[in-house]
């Protein structure tokens, strides 16, 4: 459905957040790497809103820069009176603004595009009703608010958990306190709503009771229980990532990417993966990944802020840090370690590596324990191979320094000064050999230790 009419998202967040037990606002506690905040906010943003404004208690200094960044508003809510009383501190920002309202939770950070789009389309279709609530069956409803509605979806009460009868609390049909409605109703509506109720609190939902005293009718949409699951504990914070992974390991093996024990696997919010990429078990990629087609990465590799080329190999045991550029086809093997690094076409580094601040040209290959030393304990340094170069194992690299095209570098090279192209660079001791002196140690010692 095409949308003609504009909207703001105000998010509720003046909660306490006092079970996560956290010096962190609970809206920036991460999920898949990205604070819950922010995955709210990029949804709503992929619906092109006029308004995005977040309702804080404290914390706002915490908040601020997210918010800004990703231009929306923070208005304060100094006393946590309840959820009407949190949606009413937007009405004055608001000012004269026309269009839709869209209520959500800043600790309800898993709703999908979908529903977020369905509420501000099931307000209006012909027959408007005055608020859209999203409800949900949970397995367990416990003290969630319930919604009693017809089986068309028309809204009979609602009512809180604390003031429901026991034929109430039965019913299994849940109020995720998201809401959708018109300005020109929602505030006028809020207005209205008194706290005379067992928690003694302004409650939103009484909205819906208020407009039907006005005969105006308020529908229910159903959403899944997973993508209203709230986050209060760090408990229910492990729950919403692990749900987040479901639906990543699903979407990815969906795109043609093979995940061997997808359980195991672990994205970040910003994950790319190309077509018949291989995923063995127990990767963890961090942000800022892109990783092309026909990729093998092998199991326990740890990866963040890199870009792996199409045909590349990585792990098993590999780590790569932000900045690594893998080139096509190119390998990298059991616990090496790259680091603000290029790794050209087909080059490899199979074993046991620290490549940081680097240039590795095309067909490279850098040998067992290679190392460049990039770090004099104030400054950073930079360590160039060329095209084709062969890094003897065990060499220590100290930058800055550059080894031309085609050089090689024996095994167990200290190179402090630049290779040029095809020479072959010694940076270790000369070895020397005493004929038959091993044979006359041994005679002499056992000799000794016999007249002891
Ligand atoms: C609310 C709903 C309940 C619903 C449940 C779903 C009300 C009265 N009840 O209950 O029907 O089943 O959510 O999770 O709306 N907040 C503020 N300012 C306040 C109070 C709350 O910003 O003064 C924010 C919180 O930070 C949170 C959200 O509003 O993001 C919900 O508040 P919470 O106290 O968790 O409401 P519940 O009692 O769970
Ligand atoms: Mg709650």
């Amino acid at each position: 459905m095409t949308r003609t009419r504009e909207f703001a998202a105000i998010i509720l967040a003046a909660g306490k957040g006092t079970r996560m037990k956290s010096d962190v606002h609970k809206v920036l506690h991460p999920i898949a790497g990205r604070a819950m905040l922010e995955h709210l906010l990029g949804v709503i943003d992929g619906l092109s809103p006029s308004r995005k404004i977040v309702v804080l208690g404290s914390g706002r200094e915490q908040v601020q820069t997210l918010v800004d960044a990703r231009g929306g508003e923070i208005v304060v809510q100094e006393d946590q009176l309840g959820t009407a009383h949190a949606v009413r501190q937007a009405e004055a920002p608001l000012g004269s603004f026309k269009g839709d309202i869209l209520i959500l939770y800043g600790d309800t950070p898993l709703i999908e595009p979908e529903t977020m789009a369905g509420m501000l389309d099931r307000l209006n279709i012909p027959d408007a009703p005055a608020v859209v609530v999203v409800g949900f069956r949970p397995k367990d409803p416990s003290t969630y608010g319930r919604i009693l509605a017809s089986v068309d979806g028309t809204i009979e009460k609602m009512v809180e958990y604390k003031d429901a009868s026991p034929e109430e609390r039965a019913v299994d049909l849940c109020n995720s306190g998201l809401m959708a409605a018109r300005a020109e109703t929602l505030f006028p509506l809020l207005a209205k709503v008194g706290n005379d109720n067992a928690a003694g609190e302004y409650y939103l939902p009484d909205i819906v009771m208020l407009a039907a005293s006005e005969g105006r009718r308020s529908a229910v949409i159903e959403a899944e229980p997973w993508e209203m699951a709230g986050v209060n504990s760090r408990a229910e914070l492990s729950l919403a990532e692990a749900e987040w992974q479901r639906r990543r390991r699903l979407k990815a093996m969906a795109d043609g990417v093979t995940l061997v024990a997808p359980d195991t696997v672990w994205f970040a919010h910003d994950t790319v993966v190309g077509r018949d990429t291989v995923i063995e078990p127990n990767v963890v990629f961090g942000p800022g990944v892109k990783v092309g087609e026909r990729v093998v990465i092998k199991a326990f590799s740890h990866i963040e802020g890199a870009s792996i080329a199409d045909g590349a190999e990585v792990g098993p045991y590999a780590r790569l840090r932000p900045g690594a550029e893998i080139g096509e086809k190119a390998k990298v093997g059991n616990f090496v370690e790259i680091k603000k690094a290029r790794l050209g076409k087909g080059a490899k580094a199979n074993h046991l590596s620290y490549i940081g601040d680097a240039d590795i040209g095309a067909g490279a290959n850098i040998g067992a324990g290679t190392i460049t030393c990039n770090y004099d304990g104030y400054f950073k340094y930079r360590t160039v191979i060329g095209e084709g170069a062969f890094i003897g194992s065990n060499s220590a690299l100290v930058a800055p320094v550059t080894i031309g095209d085609g050089a090689i570098v024996g095994a167990g090279s200290v190179i402090t000064a630049d290779v040029a192209k095809d020479a072959i660079a010694l940076g270790r001791g000369t070895q020397t050999e005493r004929p038959g002196r091993a044979a006359e140690f041994r005679e002499k010692m056992s000799a000794k230790k016999k007249s002891e």
